[in-house]
């Protein structure tokens, strides 16, 4: 019997965490899933439904305006942040992802690109009207959260919108309790992607439509 995509994907993971190599993992899940050897748990073939209610809810207006879209794996989310009208840069660590990404979308208006986000190019800093995160951060041990959020937010222009998703995890959950991947983001995570000139704006909690039992976050946040 095939392994469950997400067994597979921790086994996979922990060999890169076991390596001391957090962000390893992905291509060599990405790499499989392209042989046809592995499936990627999280690639939906649609974007996320809650970027999608947030498109609806607030019909964001690209006009030309900047998006930069972290961790995009195979493009779903970035398709649809183009099709808003935004120039959009789509970056993830994985060659392969990025790959499938274009050979997915072989009429993007998306740029994609392979790059880290513990190390952006330097010309990101404030660049961007609107940048989406969508489950990177809680990709990333928790020790590396803390760096990982600084990363997204300095990527926001003045002016600019973020656009944060990711599974919630109740305050009371010591991080030791947490066998990640993914470590989901609290609270007290949520807020700290504040600054005095980048406020969190709306903050929604929802159920997983498939399990119940996770509870998602969908935080906006305003750079003055
Ligand atoms: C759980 S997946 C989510 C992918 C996509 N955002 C989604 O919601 O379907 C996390 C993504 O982050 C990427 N990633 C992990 N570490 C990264 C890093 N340091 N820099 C850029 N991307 C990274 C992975 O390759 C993977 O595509």
């Amino acid at each position: 019997m095939a392994e469950d995509p997400d067994v597979a994907s921790r086994r996979i993971a922990k060999e890169s965490l076991d390596r001391d190599d957090p962000s390893g993992w992905f291509e060599h899940l990405y790499s499989a899933a392209s042989e046809g050897q592995a499936v990627v748990p999280w690639d939906r073939g649609t974007a996320h439904p809650m970027l999608l209610e947030w498109v609806e809810e607030a019909q964001p207006e690209g006009n030309g305006k900047t998006a930069l879209v972290v961790g995009a794996g195979t493009g779903w989310d970035a398709e649809l942040i183009a099709d808003c009208g935004y120039v959009t840069t789509a970056f993830d660590i994985s060659p392969t992802a990025i790959e499938t990404a274009r050979s997915n979308h072989p009429d993007s208006k998306a740029h994609y690109q392979v790059a880290d986000l513990l190390a952006p190019p330097a010309e990101w800093r404030h660049a961007f009207d609107l940048v989406v995160e969508i489950y990177t951060v809680q990709a990333l041990p928790i020790a590396l959260q803390s760096q990982a959020i600084k990363q997204v937010t300095e990527q926001v222009g003045p002016g600019g919108t973020l656009l944060v998703i990711a599974a919630a995890r109740p305050d009371d959950v010591p991080d030791e309790d947490v066998q990640g991947p993914p470590w989901p983001l609290t609270r007290a995570a949520i807020q700290s992607f504040t600054a005095p000139d980048l406020r969190l704006i709306q903050l929604v909690q929802s159920p997983s439509p498939t399990d119940p039992t996770i509870l998602r976050w969908r935080a906006e946040y305003l750079r003055d």
